[in-house]
């Protein structure tokens, strides 16, 4: 042995042999990953367990060296659960770490883990297993969110308030109607953030598979894949699956960003519709009297982590040809900042979601509020129940509201006469049919605000969200 080859084995530096020098500091800063991936500890560990198991049941390695392993590997494991496990400098990720200390604990069996096995196809399996367990993570918290909704939905869901197209009061809803939207939608986002085990990728080796007789239908279902995948460049190759989770994440994300702005809203003394408590408030350095909404717009604003992380995964892998390259080193990053923003929304989501007070009384004003003309819409249909073509309903009712601001009157205080002025199909039952309440009881069609579907929704959902 050398003395310069020597010199780079003494600093304990795996995958050095075939190098003189050390590795450069500026070089080994950008390739390490430990701290990054060190937080898929518990599936490298998983694979690792199964691999040694697949080795042992192949005679690839004794019964006796799996044992070790397995053993070995439990250790590891407890080490990192009692936060006692000691990277050292030259672990250059998770993978090596776990390799290294295996190898302190049990000696030379150690040394045979990686037997038919690359890092390659090790981190695209403990990716693989590591979206599994985080679209379960973030399923739950997503329901918590989406409990919390219906519970308020059940609490309040009969509050009347408006709902806006353009920023501009349209049409009477039911708040619970509103809160059950997000609900709605978060039940869409989360189905395109699900991970399903499907193709196991381990056993693909660096990218042309291994030439040890490996069983890797074993490893698949020892992990809870369906099966192995199907070919081994693909395997090492592909991150298109935790683009495509982050890219749910980041729905998500985006719809937590928009109750956040409907909170933000909501919350202003313009709107005035609710009011947020105290915990979950924050106050000015200057001005005594503020209780601002920060949760709501970091709400907003920690949603573009989630959607650039969704970018970034897929920017990586962009213009790669075929094979392994460092680049996909950097999918963990973008994936557990992904993870952490929307993880830390959900629960603002939560918190101030739990602490809302909602003012039946100024969303009902805004609803009331004769200059919105709200019930439009509602004297139209009443024309075309008698039996007048639709867009001459609207043209007359369009005339109608015309009159009624330039006489700064809402549609229900002009007289009948009025009504009639503008259309003759107009009769005595036109003002009963202008109230809120009546416009909502009349929504009933499948998806539409009325008091008894809103009911309805809460109690399906409600029954949906049980543990
Ligand atoms: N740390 C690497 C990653 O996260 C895995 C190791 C593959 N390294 C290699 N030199 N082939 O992608």
């Amino acid at each position: 042995m050398g003395a310069r080859k020597k010199k780079a084995k003494k600093k304990g530096a795996m995958l050095r042999g075939r190098f003189a020098a050390r590795i450069h500091p500026a070089l080994d800063g950008i390739n390490r990953s430990y701290d990054i991936d060190c937080r898929m500890w518990a599936e490298d560990i998983c694979g690792s367990m199964a691999h040694a198991t697949m080795l042992a049941e192949q005679d690839i390695i004794s019964n006796a060296a799996a044992r070790r392993i397995v053993r070995g590997l439990e250790e590891i494991a407890g080490e990192f659960e009692a936060g006692t496990f000691k990277a050292k400098k030259t672990d250059e990720d998770i993978h090596m770490a776990v390799e290294r200390r295996l190898t302190e604990l049990i000696g030379k069996d150690g040394a045979r883990l990686h037997t038919g096995r690359s890092r390659n196809d090790q981190v695209a399996t403990d990716l693989r297993l590591y979206l599994h367990a985080l679209s379960l993570r973030v399923a739950e918290a997503v329901r918590d969110v989406q409990r919390v909704l219906v519970a308020l939905a059940e609490r309040d869901g009969e509050m009347v308030m408006p709902f806006y197209t353009h920023m501009q009061r349209a049409q009477p809803v039911l708040l619970g109607h509103a809160l059950l939207a997000y609900v709605e939608m978060l039940a869409r986002d989360i189905t395109h953030a699900h991970y399903a085990l499907e193709e196991c990728p381990l056993g693909a080796g660096a990218g042309a598979g291994t030439s040890f007789p490996i069983n890797r239908k074993l490893t698949a279902k020892l992990l809870g894949f369906k099966r192995p995948s199907a070919n081994s460049l693909e395997a090492v190759s592909s991150r298109s699956d935790a683009a495509r989770v982050t890219a749910g994440l980041a729905g998500v994300a985006v719809t937590l960003s928009r109750l956040g702005a409907d909170l933000v809203l909501w919350t202003s003394r313009e709107f005035g519709f609710a009011r947020l408590g105290d915990a979950v408030s924050t106050g000015s350095s200057i001005m005594p009297q503020k209780r601002n909404p920060d949760g709501a717009e970091l709400l907003r604003a920690k949603a573009t982590r989630v959607t650039s992380a969704s970018q970034r995964l897929f920017e990586i892998q962009r213009g790669l040809p075929l094979g392994y390259f460092k680049d996909l080193q950097e999918d963990k990053s973008a994936l557990f900042e992904a993870e952490d923003a929307l993880m830390e929304m959900l629960d603002v989501a939560e918190a101030m979601l739990g602490d809302i007070a909602f003012d039946a009384d100024r969303m009902r004003a805004a609803v009331e509020d004769p200059s919105g003309f709200l019930l439009a819409t509602e004297a139209a249909d009443f024309l075309v129940r008698k039996g007048v073509p639709f867009r001459e309903a609207h043209e007359s009712v369009a005339a109608l509201v015309r009159e009624a601001e330039e006489a700064g009157a809402g549609l229900e205080s002009l007289g009948l006469d009025r009504f009639r002025a503008v259309h003759s199909a107009f009769d005595k039952s036109i003002h009963a049919a202008l109230t809120p309440e009546g416009a909502l009881r009349a929504r009933r069609a499948f998806g539409g605000p009325s008091p008894a579907n809103v009911k309805r929704a809460v109690r399906r959902w409600r029954n949906m969200l049980l543990d």
